[in-house]
């Protein structure tokens, strides 16, 4: 069922449980306002029910798929195992990433391995579990053997510039991930000599708002399974098309659904290779982005050379996404969802740095102290890339689900961060 919101285009923002009823925002049933007053804030909301639709809609793409959830997009427990029992596995790229997998129990043949500088330990770790390891490089096939690692794919950079910001591009010409298709060759040829090359990688970028990019990917990918099958007898039996879809940020945004993109990139491979081979799916952050709601306090209010500034208890440590790829937010006043818009406000994070900007110019009610501000869809790559400057702990995080709110990840304490100093 759809959120009853009536904020104008915030549905599309906000998670599938969300509703405004009553002027305030509840996420899975649970008011904004009793989840700051309980877990405080800066929390991390998550709406179990997007997570599981996000989910459910990756699976029922294609019956010979495997979906791994692209833990880097928010490693943690307790939904890495609401992924794992919708079926779903895990795409780690650390040590710290596959530990977490482990500790939520996802079985260790539905774990993919990525990482273009794999240390000797990660590689021994995958090897130990049996993991699929991705080769990213030529000398990686000798370190991954003699590590013992004996299924893997190999990592093919196609030359596409995806039409994303340039940090998280990952398949253009100068990429630092994987082979082009010519090194791709050479490094299958090793491969299949000294463990069990499975099949093929590719993956273009992240935040993808438009599937053409994925699309000449897989294109990309048919032309080289077609010469590793000339040349060198060998035909893929797993195929991984990787993640990228986006997620919105502010209405008006588009991009696409899972089916659109996700299922227009499988039928692409499937109409064109006629070889059986099993897929697997890397999807992050379209499986968790819009299911996570950031709720901040308001603090300070001022008015500042003509911008009218309302400073919130986190910023750039909790979310840094605005900083490294300019991204926008649009935020609602969860405890005053009914009142009018009164003007262009800046929301500001309380970090000793002008560039603190969580929200350049947001359409709210004049935000006042104590004020809840909710900020829509983050739930990728914002807490999984939370730092502690200005030594502020890092946020909590909780699932919201049918009336209930379960904490997941607990606030960081100045204690925790003190337990590293030595003096
Ligand atoms: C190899 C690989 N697979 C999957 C993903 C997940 O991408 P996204 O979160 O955009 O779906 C990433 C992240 O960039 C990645 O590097």
């Amino acid at each position: 069922m759809h959120a009853v919101v009536t904020l104008p285009g915030m549905d599309s923002l906000l998670p599938l449980s969300a509703r405004t009823d009553g002027g305030a925002l509840s996420i899975g049933g649970v008011a904004a306002t009793a989840l700051a007053e309980e877990f405080g804030t800066p929390l991390v909301a998550y709406c179990a029910e997007t997570l599981r639709s996000q989910a459910r809609a990756y699976t029922g793409l294609d019956r010979h798929s495997l979906v791994v959830y692209g833990a880097k997009a928010f490693a943690n427990v307790t939904l890495l195992q609401l992924f794992a029992a919708e079926g779903l596995g895990a795409d780690v790229s650390t040590l710290g990433e596959l530990e977490f997998a482990l500790r939520a129990a996802v079985q260790p043949e539905r774990i993919v391995f990525h990482g273009n500088n794999k240390s000797d330990a990660e590689l021994s770790a995958a090897a130990a579990h049996d993991l699929l390891v991705v080769l990213d490089s030529g000398e990686e096939v000798d370190r991954a053997a003699a590590a013992g690692v004996r299924r893997a794919l190999i990592r093919l950079t196609p030359g596409i510039e995806a039409e994303t910001h340039r940090s998280i591009q990952t398949a253009h010409a100068q990429s630092k991930f994987g082979l082009d298709a010519g090194q791709a060759l050479v490094a299958a040829a090793a491969a299949k000599e000294r463990l069990k090359l499975e099949g093929v990688h590719v993956h273009v970028g992240s935040q993808l708002t438009h599937v053409d990019a994925s699309l000449a990917a897989v294109d990309g990918l048919l032309d080289f399974c077609a010469r590793a099958r000339d040349e060198l007898d060998w035909v893929p039996s797993i195929v991984d098309l990787g993640g990228g879809l986006g997620v919105q940020h502010v209405h008006g945004e588009p991009v696409p659904d899972v089916t659109s993109f996700a299922g227009a990139v499988v039928s692409r491979f499937r109409e064109r290779w006629h070889e059986p081979a099993r897929l697997i799916l890397e999807p992050g952050r379209s499986l968790v982005g819009r299911a996570g709601v950031t709720l901040y306090t308001v603090g300070a209010t001022k008015q500042s050379g003509g911008i009218h500034y309302a400073a919130v208890d986190g910023g750039m440590s909790d979310n840094p996404r605005p900083q490294l790829y300019a991204a926008r937010y649009e935020p609602v006043l969860a405890n005053r969802t009914g009142d009018r818009p009164e003007g262009i406000f800046r929301i500001a994070g309380k970090h000793c740095e002008s560039g603190d900007v969580l929200v350049d110019a947001a359409q709210l009610p004049r935000p006042r102290r104590g004020d809840l501000l909710a900020i829509p869809a983050t739930g990728a790559y914002t807490l999984a890339m939370a730092s502690t400057y200005n030594s502020v702990p890092r946020p909590a995080a909780v699932l919201v689900d049918g009336g209930s709110a379960r904490l997941i990840r607990r606030r960081e304490g100045v204690g925790d961060l003190l337990a590293f100093e030595v003096a």
